[in-house]
């Protein structure tokens, strides 16, 4: 049998995983510096309105096709979905506190700025926290469940986001 002429959907959310992590690491890094606030909010900014926000999105494309094929949201997608509502509503409250500050002059004396970055740090550490769920149950599930000739067309469809 030839190689197929896509990457499996699992392995393209697999990469967006790692890549998404090693920026983790620095963001976490930058905390304990004010000097550095200025960057970890734009970092924060970037990974959590962004870089997450597309991964959500191509891995909603392969929650639905399971969805489908399960009959609904039972078993593993059950368990990944309500840690996806507990980053939603995290990431709410991120933006919420991102509102209420001036980023064009930062005071590092605001409350509202503390709280903006402990609530990004404890939202991508949660974040990646949860790829592992994602990976020992979505993705397990995926590998398992999806026939073949359906992983090209998921595949397009996230390369396409
Ligand atoms: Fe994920
Ligand atoms: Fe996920």
């Amino acid at each position: 049998m030839d190689a197929p002429d896509f990457v499996h959907p699992v392995d393209i959310l697999l990469e967006e995983h790692r890549k998404i992590s090693r920026y983790i690491v620095n963001f976490s890094n930058l905390l304990d510096n004010p000097a550095e606030w200025e960057s970890a909010i734009q970092n924060a900014i970037q990974l959590i309105n962004h870089d997450f926000v597309q991964h959500e999105r191509r891995e909603a494309i392969l929650v639905n096709e399971l969805e489908k094929l399960m009959g609904g949201k039972i078993g593993p997608l059950e368990m990944v979905e309500k840690e996806h509502r507990q980053l939603d509503s995290l990431r709410k409250r991120f933006n919420q506190t991102l509102g209420k500050i001036d980023l064009s002059a930062l005071d590092g004396t605001d409350p509202n700025v503390l709280e903006l970055l402990d609530i990004g740090n404890r939202l991508v550490w949660a974040k990646k926290s949860h790829f592992f769920k994602d990976e020992h149950f979505l993705f397990a599930a995926a590998r398992g469940v999806l026939p073949a000739e359906r992983l090209r067309e998921i595949a397009w469809k996230m390369e396409a986001i």
